[in-house]
């Protein structure tokens, strides 16, 4: 099987650009910071307080995910719901930084996510998935732009979905999460040894597309 790993911090364009190259291949994609983002969501519909760690690991044995894995798209289930879209809500993504932390949550991740790039040829996105979850993946990206050029992407997303936002708390966000991503003890974010490094800083997102799809072409031919 081949495997193809994205990581990179969150604003990145990881997401849009790794669904539509998996389509294009004809890849399974799989999102794994949306299975973060679906226990996140669990623990604050729980009242938990999602960095308490041990309230948190509590929670798992009553959480089943079930991920629907297609060409270029993946549902996320929690408990026979389909949260997919509500997982995307700008305050399940700082739940979904909190509880990542936790080891007994990446834990009860780090199985699932394995056994989708065993069945498939798969373009799996996250934090850890060339150093932690796919360390023999068959190509390594790292994919990365300055967190004011993410926050800028982020805030006219935000404003094209007419929702209210700021750039200035926009990046606020952004330097937090990247924070806590990059300095937590399990699994941090960082970019694996072997791992090619694009920043897209200084270009827009078609350009972007295609620096990825060549980079990786060249990798798996
Ligand atoms: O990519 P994202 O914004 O949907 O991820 C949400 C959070 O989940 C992110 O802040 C950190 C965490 N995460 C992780 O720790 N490991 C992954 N492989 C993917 C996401």
């Amino acid at each position: 099987m081949i495997s193809i790993a994205i990581d990179g911090p969150s604003g990145a364009g990881k997401s849009s650009l790794a669904k539509r190259l998996a389509a294009e291949l004809g890849y399974v994609y799989v999102d794994t910071g949306a299975m973060y983002r679906a226990i996140g969501l669990y623990a604050l519909r729980a009242g938990q307080n999602t960095r308490d760690a041990a309230a948190v690991a509590a929670l798992l044995p009553a959480i089943r995910l079930d991920i629907r894995a297609g060409q270029g798209a993946q549902q996320v289930l929690l408990n026979g719901e389909d949260v997919t879209a509500a997982v995307r809500q700008e305050a399940v993504g700082m739940a979904a930084s909190d509880v990542s932390a936790h080891p007994a949550v990446r834990e009860f991740l780090l199985a699932t996510q394995r056994a989708l790039a065993e069945r498939s040829n798969v373009l799996m996105d996250g934090r850890d998935i060339g150093t932690v979850v796919l360390p023999n993946a068959t190509v390594k990206i790292y994919l990365t732009a300055t967190p004011q050029a993410r926050a800028q992407r982020r805030l006219a997303e935000l404003q094209a979905r007419g929702e209210a936002a700021d750039y200035d708390t926009v990046l606020a966000d952004i330097c937090r999460r990247d924070d806590q991503d990059t300095h937590r003890a399990v699994a941090p974010l960082r970019q694996a040894a072997d791992a090619i490094r694009l920043d897209t800083s200084d270009i827009g997102l078609e350009e972007s597309y295609q620096l990825l799809k060549r980079t990786v072409l060249a990798h798996i031919a």
